[in-house]
């Protein structure tokens, strides 16, 4: 579906492991900027001149940015796409890795171009990484091509493995610790950003476990940070255009053994005085 030599669109920022394997594949990335609804058309529209094979987005919870992508964007995408040169080769890539941890609704392209989109639902945030499972529906010639490629070799999903989350799915006690895992994550991520905006440090997004924060030096603010044992990841690695500085900070990890407001301030007091100490090199 992706050759070497293609181009394909992706959202900026991303999930740095699907730039590095964008880039071995030896393909030509073209990113697209987001807003709080999801990639923003405009760019998109000038981003589908390029004659890209494959759009790849994150629905929900976006890695890093928690932007779930809302039903009014999901149309205009589809919308724009249906009326670009490529609406009838290009392969939209939907990466639910949230899957049931994220609190907001799922739009999918899906429901406007089923013939066009791949959705894939992971369980490993949901029910554990160790599960390996993802569920994948959608275009028909894609998810044979993928499915086939599969059977060669010991490729394929664990018989036991997938009776095992069948049996999950439905199972009461399980759905009822999603949910209160669910309420977690969302607890923590409003403790953290409010916290933040006290402070008028910028955050984005909504949902899911990562908080995107705005600071004013990315790397005297991750050594900051560490300096106090909070470990955060770099922006840098999940850009794919310019953009100020920030950092990848995953809420999900702070239990309630933590501290979570100490940390948070400790997140803020980091990415305003990295600007202090920027502007002190100067
Ligand atoms: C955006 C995104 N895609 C994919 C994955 C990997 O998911 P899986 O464990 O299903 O391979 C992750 C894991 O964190 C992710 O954040």
């Amino acid at each position: 579906m992706v050759r070497l030599g293609d181009r394909v669109v992706v959202e900026h920022p991303t999930f740095p492991p699907l730039l590095d394997l964008l880039e071995q594949i030896g393909v030509d990335v073209i990113g697209v900027p987001m807003d709080e609804e999801g990639i923003e058309t405009d760019a998109l529209r000038g981003a589908l001149e390029q004659s890209p094979s494959a759009l790849f987005l994150q629905p929900r919870a976006q890695n890093p940015t928690g932007v779930t992508m809302s039903a009014r964007r999901a149309a205009d995408i589809a919308s724009t796409i249906r009326s670009s040169a490529v609406a009838s080769s290009i392969t939209i890539i939907e990466d639910d890795h949230a899957g049931d941890i994220a609190s907001g609704d799922l739009h999918s392209i899906g429901r406007h171009l089923p013939e066009r989109t791949v959705h894939i639902r992971s369980y490993s945030k949901s029910h554990g990484p160790d599960l390996r499972l993802a569920a994948v529906g959608g275009a028909g010639d894609v998810i044979s091509r993928a499915a086939n490629r599969r059977l060669l070799g010991p490729g394929w999903s664990s018989r036991i493995l997938q009776a095992v989350l069948l049996e999950l799915l439905d199972d009461r006690s399980t759905l009822d610790a999603l949910a209160r895992s669910r309420e977690a994550y969302a607890q923590r991520r409003r403790t953290v950003v409010e916290v933040l905006r006290r402070h008028h440090v910028r955050t984005t997004g909504t949902d899911g476990i990562n908080l995107w924060v705005h600071v004013a030096d990315e790397r005297s603010a991750l050594m900051a940070l560490a300096a106090q044992g909070i470990g955060a990841a770099p922006g840098e690695p999940f850009m794919v255009l310019e953009h100020p500085d920030a950092l990848r900070v995953t809420v999900g990890l702070l239990g309630s053994n933590t501290d979570i407001v100490g940390v948070a301030e400790a997140i803020a007091s980091a990415a305003i005085s990295s600007g202090e100490a920027r502007r002190g090199q100067r």
